[in-house]
């Protein structure tokens, strides 16, 4: 009997694990091998940074785990249901229920107000009270006034936190972002942080997202590193920094300067 039969929850359960997987892109003649057998084991509530250099296979990975895309080998399991194989239309229906996907440049439709961008999700899944539960969840992010507000009419930061409402509207298992502060501000970025924190936290959301920011990354828990398609480091981060509440060595360098 597992946990699951007898209704007792285990203090922590892998809600991503990936083993050996494989992700080769064919160029005609060549193969570009992204990712190089990855395995990796991601429990309920953690809060992770995936780093790694340009061309290192983070974007490709975080595709593989959001099944947007279907790795070429090894084996996938989110929420304990085998990812690798699925069909199509599965797929399609475990990233609506289970994933919510923050990307860098947003991603947000150009002349649709904050609200309605949050329920789209809610529409797909079919969801009821989709104006009451969109607004929570811009109340989450902070936007709670400015639920009318189109994109055009926000500033960058503003914007992101529309895109992590619209993950988070629909209560998934996790959310996953690529580079999502890449092209916000020192101070924006530290908002994003200072939410995803606090949805980590409170919520337990599982969170992983890339950076190539080490000192973003730190405001982690736990820090994976690639280098040509594979796991060169897994650090636990010892002292989280809490966003907000420290200043960036750089800053501090420009206030000196
Ligand atoms: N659709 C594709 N077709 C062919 N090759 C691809 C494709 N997507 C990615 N690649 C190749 O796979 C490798 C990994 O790419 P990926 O986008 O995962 O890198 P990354 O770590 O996200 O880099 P960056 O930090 O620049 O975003 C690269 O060599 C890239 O050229
Ligand atoms: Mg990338």
């Amino acid at each position: 009997m597992t946990a699951a039969d007898n209704g007792t929850t285990p203090a922590t359960r892998p809600v991503i694990v990936i083993h050996d997987m494989t992700k080769v892109y064919l160029m005609g003649e060549y193969e570009v091998r992204a990712l190089n057998g990855v395995s990796v084991e991601i429990d309920q509530g953690e809060f992770v940074a995936i780093m790694g250099p340009s061309g290192s296979g983070k974007s490709t990975m975080m595709n593989m785990l959001g099944a947007l895309d279907k790795p070429s080998g090894g084996q996938y399991l989110l929420d304990g249901i085998d990812v690798s194989a699925m069909s199509d239309d599965e797929l399609a229906d475990i990233r609506n229920r289970k994933i919510g996907f923050v990307f860098q440049n947003f991603n947000l439709l150009p002349r649709v107000p904050a609200l309605q961008q949050v329920e789209l999700p809610l529409i797909y899944a079919a969801k009821r009270e989709r104006s009451e539960r969109a607004r929570r969840a811009l109340e989450l992010v902070g936007l709670g006034e400015r639920v009318h507000h189109r994109p055009s009419e926000l500033s960058g930061g503003q914007q992101q936190r529309v895109a992590i409402a619209r993950a988070l509207v629909n209560e998934p298992a996790i959310i996953l972002a690529d580079e999502p502060t890449g092209n916000l501000d020192s101070k924006s970025g530290t908002e994003v942080m200072a939410i995803f924190q606090r949805l980590n936290r409170e919520q337990g959301i599982t969170i992983l997202f890339v950076t190539h920011d080490p000192w973003i990354a730190r405001h982690t828990r736990r820090i994976i590193t690639l280098a040509d398609g594979i796991v060169v480091r897994d650090e636990i981060v010892p002292t989280p920094l809490v966003a907000g509440q420290s200043k960036r060595p750089s800053d501090e360098a420009l206030v000196h300067e």
